[in-house]
């Protein structure tokens, strides 16, 4: 696991669309695992003003998200679907066809699941998979006790998560109570992880991460499991550390 130390957001969002587009601009083709929160949002706005004036293609990238609410129509302002649209997406060239999301709206959920992991492994797997820590470590929206070897499932979210997305929505009843989300398992399976730490809300998630004990209650401490970890993190994040 790399930790990359940087002063604060600013600095991790442009080390980050420098991984990224490093990633981007030397494959000559690309499965790119992507997240949402407000996290990656600074570092989506830099690939997009990349693309404006550099014009770094995206033609040869496909992506696949992390997770998606179910329930939400995928042209509602909080779902996962619109968020990427909207922050990313419509405002690059990646071909429509090769953009992947969680079904949140299918009849047979479980066979979404099955089909989202299929459609994954279609694509050869994910090369790279940015993430984003919730404050109880959760990573895509794999809450703590989900095993380690978990695919793409359906998932209850707990209330703390609930409450920290509800500043998206009017109020927190309208903030689902399940979501579709890759599994650890899934995302373990990426060949490279990069994972954006920024605030002092995430300082003791990070703390905890960087002890190094294993254990299923705090899903990010999967990623000890890893070969390739790049960490980039801010000093309000790394201040118990
Ligand atoms: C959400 C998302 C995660 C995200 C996490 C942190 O619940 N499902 O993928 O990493 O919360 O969000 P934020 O970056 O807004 O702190």
């Amino acid at each position: 696991m790399q930790i990359i130390r940087v002063e604060d957001y600013e600095d991790i969002s442009k080390k980050a669309t420098e991984i990224l587009l490093d990633r981007i601009r030397t494959a000559e083709k690309l499965v790119l695992g992507l997240a949402t929160g407000s996290t990656p949002v600074l570092t989506y706005q830099y690939l997009v003003k990349d693309h404006q004036e550099n014009q770094t293609s995206y033609q040869h990238v496909t992506s696949f998200n992390l997770d998606e609410y179910i329930g939400l129509p995928v042209e509602d302002p909080n779902s996962y679907h619109t968020f990427m649209d909207h922050h990313l997406f419509n405002h690059i060239d990646i071909p429509r066809e090769q953009i992947f999301l969680p079904n949140g709206l299918a009849d047979n959920q479980q066979q979404a699941c099955i089909d989202y992991e299929k459609q994954i492994q279609n694509h050869g797997g994910i090369d790279l998979q940015l993430l984003g820590i919730g404050s109880n470590g959760h990573i895509g929206f794999n809450e703590p006790g989900t095993p380690f070897d978990s695919a793409t499932h359906i998932v209850d979210l707990a209330e703390s998560t609930r409450k920290a997305n509800a500043r998206f929505f009017d109020s927190i009843e309208e903030v689902p109570k399940q979501a579709i989300t890759m599994g650890i398992g899934s995302i373990l399976r990426s060949k490279e992880i990069l994972l954006l730490v920024s605030g002092e809300k995430k300082s003791k998630a990070l703390a905890r991460l960087l002890e190094k004990q294993v254990d299923s209650q705090f899903p990010a401490s999967a990623l000890h499991h890893h070969a390739h970890v790049t960490i980039v993190a801010d000093k309000a994040a790394l201040q118990y550390t």
